[in-house]
Parts: C-alpha cells; sequence; structure tokens
C-alpha cells in the first residue's frame, strides 16, 4: 500500500461491513476518514475504534443536499478532499419480477445508483476546485456482471454502477480525477448474510472455487490500491474481487452433473466419437 500521508477520504456506508473496513485501511495508512451512513448506532461505533481522524455523518446517500454537505464535512473537518468511496447500498426489491412495486424498485435504484451520481457530482466539484486530482472508487458487485448473482433491482443497480464509473472517468480524466469500482464477490457481512451466517459457509462450499472466506478487509485493500498512487494509471476499471466466482461461471456442472466431479476423460459431443470415461 503507497502511504496516505495526510490524504482525507469520505466513505459512505462506513458504519459496517466493507466500508467499515475501508475506513479502517485509511486510518492505518495515516489518513483521514469521514464515515457517512444511515444508521446512526453504525456510525458512532465504526469512528469510535479510529481516534480523532475519523468523523461521523449521519447521511441518505439518496439526497442530495445530506450529500453535499458529507462532501463539505471533509473540507471542514480535515481541510480538503481526495478520496471518495462511494460504497453504500441496500439488497432493495426481491421476489418474483411480477410481484414487485414500482416503490420498493424506485428505491433500489435511488439508493444504490442516484447515490453514486450524488457523491461522485459532490466529490468532483470540490476536486476540481482544489485543481490536483482524486480518487473516487464505488463498490459494484458480480451481481452487475450477469444474472444470477442478485436480485433483479439489486443487479441493476450494480450494472449502472460499473457503467457510470466508466463513463464518469473519461468525463473526469482531464481532471486528473480516476473514477474505478470494485466487484465483490460473496463478502461475509451483514448485508450478504442477513442474519444467516452460515450462508457464507454454503456459498465458499457449492460456488466458490477459492476455499477461504471473502472477508471485507480484502475488498477494502483493492479499493485502497485503486485508491492510491500505485494504480495511478487506472481508471474507468471494474476490478473482480471474489475468489474465481465468475471465473468459474456459470458452474453449470455444478448443477446436475455432481456425478461428474467422480468421473475423468473427454467427451467427443455429436462427432459420433464415444465419450472417454474414467472413475475417479
Ligand atoms: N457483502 C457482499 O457480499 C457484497 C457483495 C458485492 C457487493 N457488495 C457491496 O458492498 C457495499 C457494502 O456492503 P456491505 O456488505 O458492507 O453491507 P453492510 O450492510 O454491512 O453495509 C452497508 C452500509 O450502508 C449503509 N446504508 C444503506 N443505505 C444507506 C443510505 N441510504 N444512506 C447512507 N447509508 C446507507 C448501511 O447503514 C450500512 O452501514 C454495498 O455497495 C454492497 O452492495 C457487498
Amino acid at each position: 500500500m503507497e502511504p496516505w500521508g495526510d490524504r482525507v477520504a469520505v466513505v459512505t456506508g462506513g458504519g459496517g461491513g466493507i466500508g467499515r473496513a475501508i475506513a479502517g485501511r485509511i486510518v492505518e495508512a495515516g489518513g483521514s476518514v469521514i464515515i457517512g451512513d444511515l444508521n446512526r448506532d453504525r456510525g458512532v461505533e465504526a469512528v469510535r475504534g479510529l481516534g480523532d481522524r475519523a468523523r461521523f455523518v449521519p447521511v441518505d446517500v439518496a439526497d442530495e443536499s445530506d450529500v453535499e454537505a458529507l462532501m463539505t464535512a471533509a473540507v471542514d473537518s480535515f481541510g480538503r478532499l481526495d478520496a471518495l468511496f462511494n460504497n453504500a447500498a441496500i439488497g432493495g426489491a426481491f421476489g418474483p419480477i411480477v410481484e414487485q412495486t414500482v416503490e420498493a424498485w424506485d428505491t433500489t435504484f435511488a439508493v444504490n445508483v442516484r447515490s453514486v451520481f450524488l457523491g461522485t457530482k459532490h466529490a468532483a466539484r470540490l476536486m476540481i476546485e482544489q485543481g490536483d486530482g482524486g480518487a473516487i472508487v464505488n463498490t459494484a458487485s458480480v451481481a452487475g456482471q450477469s444474472g444470477g448473482g442478485g436480485p433483479q433491482a439489486y443487479s441493476a443497480t450494480k450494472a449502472a454502477v460499473i457503467n457510470l464509473t466508466q463513463t464518469t472517468a473519461a468525463e473526469l480524466a482531464p481532471h486528473h480525477i480516476r473514477v474505478n469500482a470494485v466487484c465483490p464477490g460473496a463478502i461475509y457481512t451483514e448485508l450478504m448474510h442477513r442474519g444467516r451466517p452460515e450462508m457464507a459457509d454454503e456459498w465458499r462450499e457449492e460456488i466458490q472455487p477459492w476455499p477461504e472466506r471473502g472477508e471485507p478487509e480484502m475488498i477494502a485493500d483493492v479499493a485502497m490500491w485503486l485508491a492510491s498512487d500505485a494504480a495511478r494509471f487506472v481508471t474507468g476499471a471494474s476490478v473482480t474481487a471474489d475468489g474465481g466466482l465468475m471465473a468459474a461461471a456459470p458452474r453449470l456442472v455444478d448443477l446436475d452433473l455432481a456425478h461428474l466431479r467422480r468421473m475423468t476423460g473427454i467427451a467427443y459431443g455429436n462427432t459420433g466419437q464415444e465419450p472417454e470415461v474414467r472413475r475417479l
């Protein structure tokens, strides 16, 4: 990790999970951080352990005046803004598409996508004014890279975040403001396990190739790299950190062909040649 010196960052959704891990890494690296979160108890608790280089500001990331005030808080508290981590999100609307309400759909987009627009807008304004560049890192998801990684609205919001990362990266490059996204796979946080911690182990055992469970710090390290000078020529990228989940997708062999794991050989498709099979 490149040293952060006296750099100042804002982390949305920093009250827990991945955002809290990012805030921890910023302070460890010598920087200062403003945590913005809707959950006051979580936010207060998160900054408690981080010392006087961390502040909590209660915000709704879907609200423009809240987001503008969050960016201003960085300047008021620590003198400037160098990096923004647009990380807050909700799982949002779920269930069969024929049952979903417009309200649940729109709320999911407001929290997960409008937030990234607003954060980028108000952070970029400050960074352009400062005149010496900056870094924005959006937390997207593997759910935005294909179907099947999350509920319909959630997946669509994350696909939108990946694309917004590209358009804003191109637009802000002349100002030396880099915009990138990290796409986590299954990371052990409350958002992921929704009160059923064993779910993380089921995922790991059944569909994630990498043996160890995904932890928030693994994503924080990627996000910090993207925001650091080591990634100074990286912009518009979406970096997948998922223990091989997407590399192995769609894993059809695991659905109903589990017996194939007990065999090896070669199948010649429709050529008329018989497959060669060896039992293990
Ligand atoms: N955990 C995973 O497996 C996983 C996988 C892929 C992507 N992600 C993404 O990572 C990011 C962080 O997720 P997490 O797993 O740490 O979740 P989390 O629920 O632990 O943390 C998210 C935080 O965002 C806050 N938040 C939600 N709505 C808000 C709002 N309107 N205004 C302000 N704050 C709000 C919550 O209060 C919470 O503290 C999200 O963007 C999520 O979509 C997570």
